[in-house]
């Protein structure tokens, strides 16, 4: 891993995902350890944010301080890129300065290029294609709460998308089977879900639907995001009357299991859960957002 980028949880083994996470939970047991060993001593991280961030920001930032190291923000009306600076010259110089770069972008392709062309990790701190960070929080959360990850059922319910896409890797990679139920037009992209199903164990591991009752049925995990991703702002009145059927409500629930966990990777909307979901005993929305620490303190210690 050390050297390498995380553009997406398709870079990573089941080993590797399966190391990272128990670096996590290390983190999260012997905090203190790691900020007396200092294991990021002298690094230092560049990180481009071109779209509003609280748990990714926060998490990452407060990582590299713990383990010793040094995170400059680079926020959009911070640096030259996008005014005055191509994203390919913006790669070549932080490249010969800094040692890494956790990149929060539009265009998958971005962090494509300024892996390519920096010549250090880049880790890909959400895309509109995928939310590797995301989607290592939630298998940790899971895992923690159901005792195991092999054979979990995940019901995910609403928009194919970038953090929906990460979870599907995650899935295959980690022996959980998940149903994904999304309005027409809003299923996940073709080619994600082709690999996934290539790279399934069997064809229950991805299944998709357009009813959300069929995905939650037995679910032990249900699932769902905002609706209107950050960039789909235009969209959101079309989007909100396409997804009304999809809202994570005491009926839908009802189809699942009955011990099972909710997540989110917020920030969340009324419009695809309700407060008594959100609220309830079955959420386990803020251990997950806590645990993006922890995982993304795993994947700075082990990447840069
Ligand atoms: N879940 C998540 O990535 O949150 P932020 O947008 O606040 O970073
Ligand atoms: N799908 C959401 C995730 C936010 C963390 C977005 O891209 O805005």
């Amino acid at each position: 891993m050390k050297g390498h980028s995380l553009l997406t949880l398709k870079d990573l083994s089941q080993e590797e995902i399966r190391f990272l996470i128990d670096e996590a939970k290390e983190f999260k047991t012997n905090r203190s350890r790691f900020i007396q060993n200092q294991p990021l001593r002298g690094k230092t991280l560049g990180m481009i944010f071109q779209k509003r961030s609280t748990r990714t920001r926060v998490s990452t930032e407060t990582a590299m301080v713990e383990l010793g190291g040094h995170a400059l923000f680079l926020g959009k009306d911070d640096i030259q890129l996008g005014v005055n600076e191509s994203l390919h010259d913006t790669a070549k110089v932080l490249g010969r300065m800094v040692s890494g770069i956790l990149a929060r972008v539009f265009d998958h392709t971005d962090v494509k290029i300024l892996a390519k062309h920096s010549g250090i990790p880049v880790i890909n701190a959400l895309s509109d294609l995928f939310h590797p960070l995301q989607g290592l929080a939630d298998i940790m959360t899971i895992e923690e709460h159901l005792g195991k990850l092999k054979g979990v059922n995940i019901a995910w319910i609403g928009d194919g998308n970038n953090v929906c896409h990460s979870l599907m890797v995650a899935s295959i990679k980690m022996g959980m089977n998940i149903c994904i139920a999304t309005p027409e037009k809003y299923e996940p992209d073709p080619t994600i879900l082709e690999y996934c199903i290539k790279n399934a164990l069997s064809s229950e591991q991805v299944k998709m639907t357009h009813d959300p009752i069929m995905a939650a049925k037995g679910a032990n995990v249900v699932v769902t995001d905002t609706f209107i991703s950050m960039g789909q702002e235009s969209e959101k009145q079309e989007k909100l009357r396409k997804f009304k059927a999809f809202q994570v409500n005491s009926q839908l629930v009802q189809h699942a299991d009955k011990d099972f966990i909710f997540m989110h990777c917020l920030p969340r909307h009324k419009e695809e859960v309700t407060d008594e979901i959100i609220y309830g005993e079955h959420s386990v929305v803020f251990d997950e957002a806590e645990n993006r620490l922890h995982t993304v303190a795993a994947v700075l210690k082990n990447f840069l």
